[in-house]
């Protein structure tokens, strides 16, 4: 290996080293069976027997994989039968399965604005957004997180502009859990004209009466113009997708998006995994109450027990403990009580804002959030 390569890379890793922020790549175990309190698999749907079921069936019409890019022959009818329903269950008229969440917002953000434009961002918005709004060559600005005044103000602030102004945010923040008023910036969107990219990532399955998301619990069906979302969360299988209502946005993607040209589609047993995680979802409206009394019970019960997380219901709860190394110690401490959960550092989140990220799931007992306060308060001794 090249001298110089090295010294640069060993630099780099031991600056991180010194300041508790180097990542370790971990193997789970099949066997491992401490509580989950780190994934995103919010509704448990990825071993739930239908989806699996699903998923088991396309492998065997399908093969292990799509085999080849999407316009080559790897889009297969499931994956169309996906991007249909996805679309119709969120209100809008097109969709386009994508390979990751990832991909498809820096295949959005990086393809659709050029430069000239104005992109106005949540400060929180997730590494994918940020990867194709630097990717873009579109001017960014930043508002605070969650404040829709600041983001009026910088609407009006902007002189009128040849080119296009994108807003984009969030519907559920993957590290802080909490949400913007999708109404308003409905009605933002309304008076100004921009073009609005909602990321609803986490919200898919938890919020909204068919489980479609957070537009669909806040009155706001389909307000923005297109949503990303993915199927490795609440859907518990793997992919994303873009939605929207004008049909150029697909055909941007699908002429455009070295993301989606480029790459071997997402494997169809994947796809057919998350059209019946789809089915489920919306099967479980009667049980979507319970989801939100457990975030409450969880919230409330860290509370009393003097540990300060904020109100709410969705299933991301921030523990934040501030420096890196304490959050390291409070993983640590958590892990070998058992309770698989993450420290989160910077650059994931802000400097001094460390964290343990706890993401709930369906069915998760009374019990456990009392043993998980017990082991709480045993680091904290
Ligand atoms: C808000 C948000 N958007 C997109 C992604 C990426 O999705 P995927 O895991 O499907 O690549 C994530 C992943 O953590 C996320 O939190």
């Amino acid at each position: 290996m090249n001298a110089a390569l090295l010294q640069r890379l060993r630099q780099s890793l031991a600056h991180r080293e010194g300041s508790s922020l180097r990542r370790k790549l971990t193997a789970r175990a099949s066997s491992d069976t401490r509580v989950n309190l780190a994934d995103n698999d919010y509704l448990g749907l990825s071993r739930d027997p239908a989806v699996v079921a699903a998923g088991v069936a396309a492998l065997h019409e399908w093969g292990a994989s799509s085999s080849a890019s999407p316009l080559v022959t790897g889009y297969t009818e499931i994956h169309q039968q996906l991007e249909q329903t996805l679309a119709a269950w969120q209100g809008y008229a097109h969709g386009l399965v994508m390979n990751t969440g990832f991909s498809a917002n820096s295949a959005v953000l990086g393809g659709l604005p050029k430069k000239g434009d104005l992109i106005l961002a949540d400060r929180l918005v997730h590494a994918s957004m940020l990867d194709g709004i630097m990717a873009s060559g579109a001017r960014l600005r930043r508002f605070a997180h969650n404040d829709l005044d600041a983001l009026e103000l910088m609407l009006h602030e902007e002189p009128a502009l040849d080119g296009v102004i994108f807003v984009v945010t969030e519907s559920v923040y993957s590290m802080d859990g909490d949400s913007p008023d999708l109404k308003r910036l409905a009605s933002l969107r309304k008076r100004f004209g921009f073009c609005w990219v909602l990321d609803e990532a986490h919200a898919t399955g938890w919020y909204g009466a068919t489980g479609s998301g957070l537009q669909e619990e806040q009155g706001a069906c389909a307000a923005a113009d297109i949503v990303v979302g993915t199927l490795g969360k609440g859907l518990g299988s793997q992919g994303a997708y873009v939605l929207s209502h004008a049909p150029e946005v697909r055909d941007a993607l699908i002429n455009f998006a070295g993301e989606f040209v480029y790459s071997t589609y997402l494997a169809p047993s994947c796809a057919a995994a998350a059209l019946a995680a789809v089915d489920r979802v919306k099967g479980m409206s009667a049980e979507r109450s319970e989801l939100y009394a457990l975030s409450q019970a969880w919230r409330d019960g860290l509370v009393e027990a003097g540990f300060a997380v904020p109100s709410g219901d969705s299933p991301i709860i921030p523990l934040i403990l501030g420096d890196s190394d304490v959050t390291l110690k409070y993983a640590t401490a958590l892990r070998a009580a058992g309770f698989m959960v993450s420290a989160i550092r910077p650059p994931t989140v802000p400097v001094r804002t460390g964290r343990i990220r706890i993401s709930l799931r369906r069915g998760l007992s009374p019990a456990v959030l009392s043993s998980f306060i017990a082991a709480l308060k045993g680091v904290s001794a």
